[in-house]
């Protein structure tokens, strides 16, 4: 039997012999025999319908009409986090040709040539990935829950010399854009996923997309359980810092698995092996070039020479076509 779970949960799934129903949080069993999934919100119904697209279930659900709070109040979190970190944000200093990263490069090499495509930066933050982007000649449509962190981008912009490539902003949740259907030929998004709801974000990215269009993530992996016993038991304590926002999560292989009922294609890559860099991070601090050194050095060969354990790299790109 499987059991509808809510997001952060080992698996989810549908049964017709019992349901499960969120109302905000906790989630309560019904009847056994209960015929309908009654959901709390749009989007909750939105994500049943992505996760039992193939099941005959689908057709019985149905939505009451209560507000998503928990939804709201996760954005009105981040968006306060993210505004508080642009009005620390020395703009003017910061460079208008910040080079990408090497998991930057694995990126923009799966995307391929980007001159005059239609580009989402989801969760644009401070724009850098935005700026590249539009030096390369794509039109980018950067978007952030975050009102500030769209200012930054746009000041940023307006540095920029002509490239061809225009810039449009929007600054709303990316789970309800409100941007046109089919707008995008390719979304791109750095470190994003892991702040959203993944079902109903999912959902909205495959209605911006075209037809046959793309969508790739550089994110935060969730599926390293020692990396997930450090981050939620030793962050924050010690002296070891907690980095990111309270509601942010590393995508784990049921995010990935739910995507699969919404997208005809979904790849996960993991180009580098990155495990001891963490302790390196947020115990060491990077302080000794010696230390760095051997420790980059142990989770590049554990990526060359181990490939099944690539998939427990805190490091993920997942690549999704409509
Ligand atoms: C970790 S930052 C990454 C920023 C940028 N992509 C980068 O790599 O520099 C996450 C960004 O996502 C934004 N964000 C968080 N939740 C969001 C949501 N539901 N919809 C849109 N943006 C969101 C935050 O405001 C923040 O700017």
């Amino acid at each position: 039997m499987i059991l509808l779970k809510p997001h952060g949960y080992e698996a989810y799934g549908i049964t017709s012999t019992a349901c499960l129903v969120p109302i905000d949080g906790p989630w309560l069993p019904l009847d056994p025999s209960c015929p309908n999934l009654v959901l709390a919100s749009p989007s909750r119904l939105k994500r049943a319908h992505a996760l039992c697209a193939h099941d005959e279930l689908a057709e019985t659900l149905e939505a009451v009409d209560v507000p998503d709070r928990q939804g709201e109040s996760i954005w009105a979190r981040e968006r306060d986090f993210h505004d508080a970190l642009a009005r620390q944000l020395d703009v003017d200093a910061l460079s208008v040709n910040r080079q990408p990263g090497p998991l930057d490069h694995v990126m923009l090499d799966l995307a391929g040539d980007l001159r005059g495509l239609r580009i989402l930066d989801a969760g644009c933050g401070q724009g850098d990935l935005t700026l590249h982007l539009l030096q390369q000649g794509a039109n980018v449509t950067a978007l952030d829950v975050s009102p500030g962190m769209i200012e930054v981008v746009r000041s940023r912009a307006s540095r920029l010399p002509d490239t061809g490539g225009q810039l449009a902003t929007v600054a709303a949740p990316l789970e309800q854009s409100e941007l046109p259907d089919a707008s995008f030929d390719l979304v791109l998004g750095k470190y994003i996923l892991h702040h959203i709801d993944v079902s109903s974000g999912a959902l909205e990215l495959r209605r911006v997309l075209r037809p046959g269009g793309r969508a790739i993530f550089i994110e935060n992996a969730g599926d390293n359980r020692l990396l997930i016993f450090a981050r939620d038991r030793l962050a924050g304590r010690w002296g070891i810092p907690r980095l990111g926002t309270e509601d942010e999560h590393p995508l784990t292989a049921g995010d990935i698995a739910g995507l699969r009922g919404v997208f005809s294609r979904v790849v996960a890559h993991y180009p580098v092996f990155e495990f001891l860099v963490l302790f390196d991070r947020q115990v060491l601090r990077f302080k000794s070039r010696r230390a760095s050194r051997i420790i980059r050095g142990i989770d590049n060969a554990v990526h060359r020479r181990i490939p099944r354990l690539r998939r427990y790299s805190y490091r993920v790109i997942v690549e999704l076509e409509v």
